[in-house]
């Protein structure tokens, strides 16, 4: 009776530590006009109600603190801190004190990769709330938007958005703040996009899939490294440092199951930090060199016209147009010619026409591809179309992408699938 007990309390003890691991759930929006992805939050005290643009490369959350701002929670953050690493100086103000109006504050670089400037903030904590959870000692930005002539901070983002939640691999990014505070999260995310608005929202786990009753936790995950890319790639930084954007090496690209033919060291990351592959969800698009964009529009094309399917016009941005009613249907969309990338192990991430595709018009689907020209910095930016209907989980401890391909391969959307009857899982 007595070893009965005391199983049942080990038992116990090991299910209460199971329960305790938790994810912080928040929801995705599609916004049709950008083809941007953005998410919801409150700040402050009273809270303030911000839909924040979702950017994988982003180095930190920022939002906008204009004229008639105010929370009684802000704390600027000292210049002296330890947390506050300089790169953007240390700000004074001469009005009222108020959040994005004090002195001696670090400051925060506002970059919005749209924009053509990086704008001015400050550094401050205070309250973040998820659904009715408070989040406590959360550093971010805080800029005035309407402080800027020439260029605006919102520039290219959704008109819902006042700022943005950076996603990237940095001390100050949600996920790791998170995984370090006193919430102790597990340092990864997860992101499953929605592909459209009119079937519900997407998500956005911080601490990773939920394994605990959820329709998340069934799929099968692909998992491969995420690469460290050695030179900075963002638009300011300290000479010597690493990019803090998420790189996966991509070892060749298919079309129909061929291997398209183009010049592989574009592939790879040179000794300057160019080529290779990245995640931008800043892009609506994905976007590849010219000698990657030429091959794939002409194999593609070749393909699409052995099943019969008929080309039609460019419509700008894109360059393979074709007429949608010479295209047949499937699960996973648009009945075209397979993409693939492949990846390393031999791993595969198939892209079908749910994702490769884009409706210009109600008679007309391009592949949707961009051309990034001759000289771009990086080979191939997998924007958000990609990422749409696929589950994806980044690991910042094991530096590990684990990848579902299509759900539509399994009869689910991102915006469909239940995480559970509430929101927030923090426990
Ligand atoms: C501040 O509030 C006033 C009054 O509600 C409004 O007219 C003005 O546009 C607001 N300014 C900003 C920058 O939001
Ligand atoms: C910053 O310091 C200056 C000079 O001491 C002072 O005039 C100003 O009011 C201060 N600003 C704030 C926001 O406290
Ligand atoms: C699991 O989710 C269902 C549906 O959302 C809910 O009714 C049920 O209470 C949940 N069970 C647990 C153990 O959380």
């Amino acid at each position: 009776m007595a070893s009965l007990t005391s199983l049942l309390s080990l038992l116990t003890i090991s299910l209460l530590s199971f329960s305790s691991s938790s994810q912080l759930i928040l929801p995705i929006e599609k916004d049709p006009i950008t083809n941007l992805f953005y998410t919801s939050l409150s700040i402050g005290t009273p809270q303030h109600i911000f839909n924040l643009a979702i950017d994988l490369a982003g180095p930190i959350l920022w939002y906008d603190c204009n004229k008639n701002y105010t929370s009684s929670t802000y704390a600027p953050l000292p210049c002296e801190s330890k947390l506050c690493n300089g790169d953007a100086g240390c700000t004074s103000c001469n009005g009222h004190f108020k959040p994005g109006c004090s002195n001696n504050t670090c400051g925060a670089n506002i970059i919005n990769q749209l924009a053509d400037s990086i704008f001015s903030g400050d550094t401050g904590k205070d309250e973040l709330f998820v659904s009715h959870t408070k989040l406590s000692g959360l550093l971010s930005g805080c800029t005035d938007v309407d402080g800027f002539s020439d260029d605006s901070p919102l520039k290219g983002l959704p008109k819902a958005t006042r700022g943005i939640l950076g996603l990237a691999r940095t001390r100050l990014a949600l996920p790791t703040q998170l995984s370090l505070s006193s919430h102790k999260l597990p340092q990864k995310f997860a992101l499953c996009l929605p592909s459209s608005n009119k079937k519900g929202l997407g998500s956005l786990f911080i601490g990773g899939i939920p394994q605990k009753n959820s329709s998340f936790s069934k799929f099968q995950l692909a998992t491969i490294p995420l690469v460290i890319n050695p030179f900075s790639t963002a638009p300011i930084f300290t000479q010597g440092d690493a990019s803090y954007e998420y790189f996966i090496d991509v070892k060749s690209v298919k079309v129909g199951g061929e291997i398209l033919n183009f010049k592989s060291s574009l592939l790879s990351i040179d000794n300057k930090g160019n080529g290779g592959t990245k995640f931008s969800t800043l892009n609506s698009f994905t976007v590849l060199h010219s000698s990657i964009f030429k091959p794939l529009v002409r194999d593609f094309s070749k393909k699409a016209s052995d099943k019969k399917i008929k080309k039609v016009a460019s419509v700008a941005p894109f360059e393979a147009c074709f007429d949608l009613s010479t295209i047949g249907r499937t699960v996973t969309g648009l009945d075209v010619p397979t993409i693939g990338l492949v990846l390393e192990g031999g791993v595969e991430w198939t892209i079908y026409g749910g994702n490769s595709m884009v409706l210009v018009n109600k008679n007309v689907a391009c592949l949707g591809f961009v051309d990034g020209g001759k000289e771009p910095r990086t080979a191939i930016v997998i924007g958000g179309n990609l990422l749409e209907d696929n589950l994806l989980e980044f690991d910042l401890v094991s530096s590990k992408l684990g990848f579902s391909s299509s759900l539509l391969l399994h009869n689910a959307r991102c915006s469909n699938l239940e995480a559970s009857g509430n929101l927030v899982l923090i426990e």
